[in-house]
């Protein structure tokens, strides 16, 4: 019935409109939904979430599913998100000067080719902000928070030493406060500033070397990102296993085109940002299963076009211990998170 009304009723509808303002609109209804009325109905429609408990990294999750970072990259949400089956999120990913972002639109939707183009360009109010935010916000005891850490983008942060700077005071900020239950490094975000420098890995060890110099008892993880080849990536992966990181989210976004399976829907002139949703499904599942042959120890969580439970279970099958999505829930409705849930009951 939820599947029909998203599909035939309210998709359509949604999609008549940008997704930059569906998604505002999205997070202004979330931050009422903690209250009791609405976060009830909310409950009734989408049902009880069936999953069973997790334990990774010492974190207890209530299901695999967690929203990936990209959708409350403000913070708003923590209290509600719940009750579609969620059993934690990813904020951010948040920097340490406010950012405005690109010039809009930052979001285009390929609708054939299941995507949504992202040249976000890591808006956010800036960590301070969103400390203050979250500490005002009481979210049920078992829903795991992850907060991702960009660096701010800005010209000064294209210089190695500053782009370090920038991370750790984040970093340091929230480990002080006690904001969030795990972190995760975004070295792979397509938008910012001086392109990608966390991707080498001589200057990840750089970070690494700070961050670990850092007394953290929270699981520390790395986004990364699926466009290196497998010598590169694993270059990055003998680093991240050498600084004792407790793993890796595989992965951010698709930066090749001509991966989408209806070219057309994108005007080559437009080629900016990156593509998330099916164009990122395959790359990440097979890096999942690549990394977890590699680094059996390590902490994998699998993300990147999960639009069905059966993409969500060719993740988990290939390695993946906890799944994250965003495009699956655009394109499938919100019902796609307890559908893996009680799949995997
Ligand atoms: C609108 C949007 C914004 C995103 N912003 C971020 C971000 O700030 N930081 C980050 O690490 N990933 C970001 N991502 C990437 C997602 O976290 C995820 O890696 C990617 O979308 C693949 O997952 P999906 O196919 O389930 O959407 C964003 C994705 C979307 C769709």
């Amino acid at each position: 019935m939820i599947r029909f009304l998203y599909q035939r009723a309210l998709k359509p509808i949604l999609f008549k409109f940008s997704p930059d303002f569906v998604h505002d609109v999205f997070v202004l209804i979330g931050k009422k939904c903690h209250l009791w009325p609405m976060k009830t109905l909310i409950q009734l429609f989408y049902g009880r979430s069936k999953a069973k408990y997790i334990n990774v990294d010492g974190i207890s999750y209530r299901g695999p599913v967690i929203l990936a970072a990209g959708f409350d990259y403000n913070a708003h949400l923590s209290h509600s998100l719940d009750a579609v089956g969620f059993a934690g999120e990813e904020i951010g990913s948040v920097t340490a000067k406010p950012c405005k972002g690109n010039n809009p639109p930052n979001l285009k939707r390929l609708i054939k080719s299941k995507s949504i183009q992202v040249y976000k360009g890591l808006k956010n109010d800036g960590v301070d902000t969103i400390i203050q935010r979250l500490a005002k916000q009481t979210r049920p005891n078992d829903f795991v928070m992850g907060i991702s850490i960009a660096k701010t983008n800005n010209e000064d942060c294209s210089v190695l030493e500053n782009a370090i700077d920038d991370y750790l005071y984040s970093f340091k900020r929230l480990n002080e406060t006690n904001t969030g239950d795990y972190y995760t490094l975004n070295i792979s975000c397509p938008n910012a500033f001086g392109g990608e420098t966390f991707t080498r890995a001589d200057y990840l060890e750089k970070l690494l070397e700070k961050v670990k110099s850092v007394d953290c008892s929270k699981p520390i993880y790395i986004k990364m990102p699926i466009n290196l080849d497998w010598n590169e990536f694993t270059g990055l992966l003998d680093i991240i296993v050498k600084y004792k990181i407790h793993g890796v989210i595989i992965g951010n976004l698709n930066k090749k085109y001509d991966e989408i399976d209806y070219p057309n829907e994108v005007d080559q002139n437009n080629y900016r940002g990156g593509l998330s949703g099916k164009p990122c499904q395959k790359r990440s599942t097979d890096l999942i299963r690549r990394t977890r042959q590699y680094c059996p120890d390590l902490t994998i969580i699998g993300c990147g076009g999960v639009i069905t439970k059966e993409d969500a279970l060719e993740k988990l099958d290939a390695g993946a211990d906890l799944i994250q999505l965003i495009s699956g829930m655009i394109f499938n409705g919100p019902h796609l998170i307890n559908d893996i849930n009680n799949q995997l009951r």
